[in-house]
């Protein structure tokens, strides 16, 4: 008799659910921080014509080495750090932690925080240890560095900012914690292109950090890149286990024309900037609602009721994400992704219509 799917894989697996994504056939998509806007039509017929000359019969440059010096450049990597690409930052955490995990290894995050670094922990089978922020979202500073003196992590993951709650914690506090963190530190700037600030001079300079972005945030979610600077000795050792031929021919060929064209992404990041400012403000206004300050293309809220809340949002084909549920903090909150003008308008007159409501 053979064994079943559920009898073999790990119990800890076989206990949870596959990472959900809702179908938006038809919705306004307001629930995954993508950028709004498509290329101009112009740079996309461009663009066609120059993956039509890519060798798809080939496999990829394994190590993207003309893309990973395109991206030092235009994103201002210090010269002293290495890159390592990966399929998407979800598949550098993944690679983190793949490598992290000697048995009895840690790894610790801040609560609530993206959700794949405690996912990869337990997919990798590294002990996790989640330190809560406070309830306004800022970092409990001495609680972390409390945790890390007691726990000594092999490694820790700050969202900077912080998805889900978009505050972004303070510049001296993250240098704190790279100075008493006994193991390696990421800094996952996902959302950098929103943020006032950036740790990325770090990268390099202190022998314990690692830098992490996307370019999915920036406009590019569709091709899955992300790229982690960091001290030479960290990024050789994570290039080991990386699968030989993890950014394909079409995602480099792509993103190398599209780091061609970076100023159109960071005017659309200016555009979305300033939108989340609008919103922001538009949301003060509601008096029902907690605002948390953002500096990312989100903006999360308390609510006094999330799931009624999410609910009217739904039967408006309105998707956004409901945090409820998810992490004690995170009571009664949802997360707003910054749209077009047009959506963010359809997200506010239908929280208008239902705060309105008797
Ligand atoms: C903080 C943070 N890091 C990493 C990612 C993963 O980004 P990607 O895999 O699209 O590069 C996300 C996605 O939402 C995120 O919020």
């Amino acid at each position: 008799m053979k064994l079943t799917a559920k009898q073999l894989v790990r119990a800890e697996i076989a206990a949870i659910s596959a990472y959900p994504v809702h179908d938006a056939a038809g919705c306004i998509k307001l629930d995954a921080m993508e950028n709004p806007w498509p290329l101009p039509l112009a740079l996309r017929r461009e663009l066609a014509d120059t993956l039509a000359e890519v060798a798809i019969n080939r496999y990829p440059d394994p190590h993207g080495d003309g893309l990973k010096d395109q991206i030092k450049r235009v994103f201002s990597i210090p010269a002293e750090a290495e890159v390592l690409l990966g399929n998407g930052s979800d598949e550098l955490i993944t690679l983190i932690a793949q490598a992290l995990a000697r048995p009895g290894a840690k790894l610790l995050a801040l609560e609530p925080s993206f959700v794949m670094y405690k996912l990869n922990a337990l997919f990798s089978g590294l002990d996790y240890v989640g330190v809560p922020l406070k309830p306004d979202f800022t970092l409990d500073l001495p609680a972390a560095l409390a945790a890390i003196a007691e726990q000594q992590p092999a490694v820790v993951f700050v969202s900077y900012p912080n998805n889900p709650t978009g505050p972004r914690f303070g510049r001296d506090e993250v240098e704190a914690i790279c100075d008493a963190a006994p193991g390696l530190v990421v800094i996952d700037e996902a959302y950098q292109a929103f943020s006032s600030d950036s740790c990325m001079d770090l990268a390099g300079r202190l022998p314990n950090v690692i830098v992490m972005r996307t370019l999915s945030k920036l406009g590019l979610a569709g091709i899955r890149l992300g790229y982690a600077a960091g001290a030479a000795d960290w990024i050789a050792e994570l290039d080991k286990i990386r699968p030989p031929y993890n950014v394909n021919v079409l995602t480099q060929a792509t993103a190398r024309f599209a780091l061609r064209h970076i100023e159109v992404f960071n005017q659309q990041a200016e555009r979305l900037r300033a939108e989340r400012r609008r919103v922001d403000d538009a949301l003060r206004g509601i008096a029902a609602l907690d605002v948390f300050p953002s500096e990312a293309n989100f903006i999360t809220v308390r609510a006094p009721d999330a799931d009624a809340l999410h609910q009217h949002l739904k039967e408006r084909r309105i998707l956004i994400k409901k945090l409820h549920g998810s992490h004690p903090l995170l009571d009664n909150c949802l997360r707003f992704t910054i749209g077009a003008p047009q959506e963010n308008d359809a997200l506010l007159d239908a929280l208008h219509s239902y705060f309105a409501k008797p």
